[in-house]
C-alpha cells in the first residue's frame, strides 16, 4: 500500500494505492461524513466492480444510490451530468452526500462536475479504474464535460477528498487502454523526473506485464509528479512553468485526435506520437541531443504506443488544428518542449519553419 499526499492547503487529500482497496471499508468509510453516498459509474465497470464497493458502504451503514452511465467519451455531456442530478434528486440526496466516481476519466470528469454543482458543492471521492484515471485524471481537481463546439469546454475545479487507486482492477483493462495510460506515465518522466524515466526504461517489461509492485510504483510516482506540478499552480494560472507543462505532447496530440476524427486514436496514443514530435522539435532547436529523442521513442514503442508518421492529415491541416488549440495566446502557438529528458519548458520564440518541418515529417501529403 502506498500513499501520495496532494498538498493544497484546506483542499489537501491523499491518493491511496494498493491491491484490493476498493473492497476495504476502512479505506473509504472514514471519508464519507454524512449518511448518504452516490456511486457514479459506467456499464462495463458496474458489471465488474460495483458490488464490492456498494457492499463496503452498505455494511458501514450508508444509504447508497447508484447512477450507471452508458460510458464513453460521446456521453461526456451536460445531458449525461443531468442524468446524475436526476438520480440524486430522486433519491433525495442531501447536500452532504458523497459522490463517488467509480470508473475511468469519463466517469471521473462527469461525476466530479456533478459533485461541484450539486447543491453548490458536494464532497467528492475518486475511485479510478483505468490506468489513465489512476495516474492523471483523478488527481488535480479538473472536472467537466464536452460541448459539441469543443472538448472539455464546460467544467469546474473541484478537488476530491480522497483518491482510491486499486491496482487489482487494472487486470481487466484492455491492452490498448493500458498502453494509453502509459503515455501519461512516461510523460511525467520526460517533463519532470529523469530518474523515473530511467527506471521506466529498465523496468518497462515488468510494467507491461502488469506486475503489481511495479504498477503501485508507477502510479505512486506519476501522482507524486503531478502533485508537484499542481501544488505550484492549482488553477492553471501560471504562464510558464506551471500546469501547462503537463500538456507536453498534447498540442500535437490534440491535433492528431481531431484530425483523425475523435475515437480513432485513443488520447494516450495521440499524446505518445505528439511527445515524439515535441521531442524532435526540441532537438531541432538544439535544446536536447538527438539521442534523448531516440530514448523517448524507444520507451514509448516498448509501451506499445504509436510513434511513427501517420496518414489522414496533411501538414497544413495539422498546423491549422494546432493553432486552434487553447494554448495559442495572441496568435502565437506556445509549445511545451524539453530542455533535457526530465525537464520541460514553455517555448514561444522559435522559427515557424522549424515547426512546419517537424509536422511535415509526420504527416502525409503536402508539406513545406
Ligand atoms: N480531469 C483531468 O484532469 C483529465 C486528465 C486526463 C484525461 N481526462 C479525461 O479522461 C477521459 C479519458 O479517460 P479514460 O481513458 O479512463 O477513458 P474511459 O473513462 O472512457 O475508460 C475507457 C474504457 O475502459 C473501460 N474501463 C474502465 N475501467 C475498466 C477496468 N478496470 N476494466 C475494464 N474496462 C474498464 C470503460 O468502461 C471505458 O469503456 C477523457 O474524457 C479525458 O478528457 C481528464
Ligand atoms: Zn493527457
Amino acid at each position: 500500500m502506498k500513499t501520495v499526499k496532494i498538498d493544497l492547503g484546506a483542499r489537501s487529500y491523499e491518493v491511496r494505492i494498493g491491491r484490493g482497496i476498493l473492497g476495504r471499508a476502512g479505506e473509504i468509510l472514514p471519508w464519507i461524513e454524512g449518511a448518504q453516498a452516490c456511486i457514479v459509474t459506467d456499464q462495463i465497470v458496474a458489471e465488474r466492480y460495483l458490488a464490492p464497493l456498494r457492499a463496503a458502504l452498505a455494511d458501514g451503514g450508508k444509504e447508497v444510490t447508484e447512477c450507471v452511465l452508458p460510458g464513453g467519451e460521446r456521453d461526456k455531456t451536460l445531458d449525461g451530468v443531468s442524468r446524475i442530478f436526476e438520480t440524486m434528486l430522486r433519491a433525495r440526496c442531501e447536500r452532504g452526500v458523497s459522490v463517488i466516481a467509480l470508473g475511468g476519466g469519463v466517469v471521473g470528469d462527469m461525476a466530479g462536475f456533478a459533485a461541484a454543482c450539486y447543491q453548490r458543492g458536494a464532497p467528492f471521492i475518486q475511485a479510478p479504474t483505468t490506468l489513465l484515471a489512476q495516474v492523471d485524471s483523478s488527481v488535480g481537481g479538473k472536472t467537466g464535460v464536452n460541448h459539441e463546439l469543443g472538448k472539455n469546454m464546460i467544467g469546474a475545479f473541484h478537488q476530491p477528498r480522497r483518491v482510491l487507486a486499486d491496482t487489482a482492477v487494472l487486470d481487466t483493462l484492455d491492452k490498448r487502454q493500458f498502453s494509453a495510460g502509459m503515455a501519461e506515465v512516461i510523460k511525467y518522466g520526460a517533463i519532470n523526473d529523469a530518474e523515473f524515466f530511467t527506471w521506466l526504461e529498465e523496468n518497462i517489461g515488468a510494467v507491461m506485464a502488469r506486475e503489481h509492485g511495479e504498477l503501485e510504483f508507477i502510479i505512486e510516482r506519476a501522482c507524486a509528479n503531478k502533485a508537484q506540478v499542481i501544488e505550484r499552480d492549482e488553477h492553471e494560472n501560471a504562464s510558464g512553468g506551471g500546469r501547462a507543462l503537463l500538456n507536453f505532447g498534447h498540442t500535437f496530440g490534440h491535433a492528431i485526435e481531431a484530425g483523425a476524427g475523435y475515437g480513432n486514436w485513443l488520447h494516450g496514443e495521440a499524446v505518445a506520437t505528439g511527445m515524439v514530435m515535441a521531442a524532435r522539435m526540441s532537438a531541432r532547436l538544439d535544446m536536447i541531443p538527438a539521442e534523448e529523442c531516440a530514448r523517448l521513442e524507444k520507451l514509448l514503442r516498448a509501451a506499445e504506443l504509436p510513434v511513427a508518421p501517420f496518414a489522414g492529415i496533411d501538414a497544413d491541416g495539422m498546423l491549422d488544428l494546432m493553432r486552434g488549440d487553447k494554448k495559442v495566446r495572441g496568435g502565437k502557438l506556445r509549445l511545451v518542449l524539453l530542455r533535457a529528458l526530465g525537464a520541460a519548458e514553455v517555448v514561444e520564440d522559435y522559427p515557424p519553419e522549424a515547426l512546419r518541418e517537424i509536422v511535415a515529417q509526420f504527416t502525409a501529403g503536402k508539406s513545406a
